[in-house]
């Protein structure tokens, strides 16, 4: 059996489930050889687990055993043995700034030394106690007062700019879910930002570019994300996902949570219009009382009530931060919730834009990163763990690269005892 050492692992810990996928770089792109997915089951209840609350994990056991279950799943389906993967993870204690900083380059013309320096500065601006960097995203170089520069190395200047998006999140919740990988015996390298990685796997080079309203409905959290010109203008989560729907479709309806989730699933609608007037739901009784019949746009009217509050309240935000501007070619929708029956025509009433469901498949073509597995194109289950995939090889293509992600110890070892060795070699 072979060991993970060629092969890539993107491990995903969703609120919901884990789910593994694992891929070879071949000369076309990636290649999905092997894939896993475990629900999170906390106290009796699967999906709508308690273990990973708005993104943080609260029950370390749960979720370690969905991770093994995951990886088990996939090593099984991959015939090889997984020792470590890059993790995403995601939830509202993950926030995302702009900042900037600037330099004066050594030498008057720019070196990547001095690239590096700009965007070490713009890491260290205002980072609270208690927090770390998950990622230092360049959107953009600034030189003298010459703007909108995309890779400043060569350029001859006095003063460097770089505007950055800064990805921070809780010490803490990183060091749990890192211990919660170690306890399913993964080591993870690297941590990506969930929604990050989901972006990367369902939207195209030209929708980031023209600027585009990517939303990932997951289930304890809701994320946006703008991008602009190939770089990421704002991004922010709210802690209301599709479990609250589930809830409210549970209290509506009189129901437990597990039977609300399984009416979601098979009869949901956010839009009650798009609902006929005969369509009929069938609700499980409690205990040994008889179910009942209701109709189906019953159903709908509590899930638009709540999913409308939920598009409505991210869209006020982006539009507060006036980013709502970029938002040239509409909203992409994606993560376990956007598969709602009318969630894109929702989102499409709010924002009056136009919107889309994206799916991991439409995006590789053409990207230079081929998604080489025809079966596993539509799963919105694998997305993230597969754009952690992607995002990676893309991220190795690039300069200063280990300003982008927050690896694992060893890697930052490794880097440093590498840069050591040059050092002294120089
Ligand atoms: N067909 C569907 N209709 C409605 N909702 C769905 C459907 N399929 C999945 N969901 C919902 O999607 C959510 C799970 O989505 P996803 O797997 O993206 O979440 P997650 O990654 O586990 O959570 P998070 O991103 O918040 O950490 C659940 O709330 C589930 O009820
Ligand atoms: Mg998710």
């Amino acid at each position: 059996m072979a060991r993970n050492g060629e092969l890539l692992v993107g491990l995903d810990i969703g609120a919901s489930k884990a789910s593994v996928v694992i891929a070879k770089r071949a000369r076309e792109g990636l290649v999905v050889v092997g894939r896993g997915y475990a629900p999170l089951v906390s106290a009796g209840h699967v999906t709508l687990s308690d273990a990973v609350r708005y993104g943080a994990v609260v029950d370390l056991d749960a979720t370690t055993q969905a991770v093994r279950d995951a990886i088990r799943e996939a090593e099984l389906s991959a015939s090889c043995s997984v020792h470590s993967a890059i993790v995403a993870l995601g939830g509202t204690h993950i926030r995302g700034v702009n900042t900037h900083a600037t330099i004066a380059p050594r030498r008057g013309e720019v070196e990547p030394p001095d690239v590096e320096r700009v965007l070490n500065a713009a890491r260290s601006v205002a980072l609270p106690s208690g927090r770390v960097v998950l990622h230092v995203l360049p959107q953009e170089y600034v030189l003298d007062q010459q703007e909108s520069i995309v890779d400043p190395v060569g350029m001859v200047g006095a003063r460097l700019e770089a505007r950055v998006h800064v990805v921070t999140a809780s010490e803490s919740a990183v060091k749990n879910v890192a211990r919660c990988c170690e306890q399913a015996g993964v080591e993870p390298v690297e941590f990506v930002w969930a929604p990050l990685a989901t972006a990367e796997a369902v939207l195209t080079d030209a929708e980031k570019e023209v600027g585009v309203a990517f939303w990932d409905f997951g289930a304890g959290t809701t994320d946006v994300l703008i991008f602009y010109r190939n770089a990421l203008r704002e991004s922010f989560s709210l802690g209301f996902g599709g479990s609250c729907i589930t809830r409210d479709v549970a209290f509506g309806l009189q129901t437990p949570l597990h039977e609300a989730e399984f009416i979601k699933l098979h009869h949901g609608c956010a839009l009650s219009v798009a609902v006929e007037d005969h369509e009929k739901v069938e609700v499980p009784g409690v205990g040994s009382r008889p179910s009942r019949l209701i109709p189906r746009r019953e159903l709908a009217w509590m899930i638009e009530a709540r999913a409308e509050e939920i598009v409505r309240l991210l869209w006020s935000k982006v539009r507060e931060l006036e980013v709502d501007r970029y938002v040239r070619c509409g909203s992409v929708i994606a993560g376990g919730g956007a598969m709602l029956p009318a969630l894109d025509r929702l989102v499409q009433g709010v924002t009056g834009l136009e919107a889309r469901l994206g799916a991991t498949r439409d995006s590789h073509r053409g990207n230079g990163t081929e998604v080489l597995d025809d079966k596993f194109s539509r799963d919105p289950v694998y997305a993230t763990a597969l754009g952690v995939l992607l995002l990676r090889a893309r991220w190795l293509d690039q300069p200063y690269d280990r300003f982008l992600t927050r690896r694992g110890w060893w890697e930052w070892t490794r880097g440093r005892l590498r840069e050591f060795w040059r050092a002294l070699w120089v």
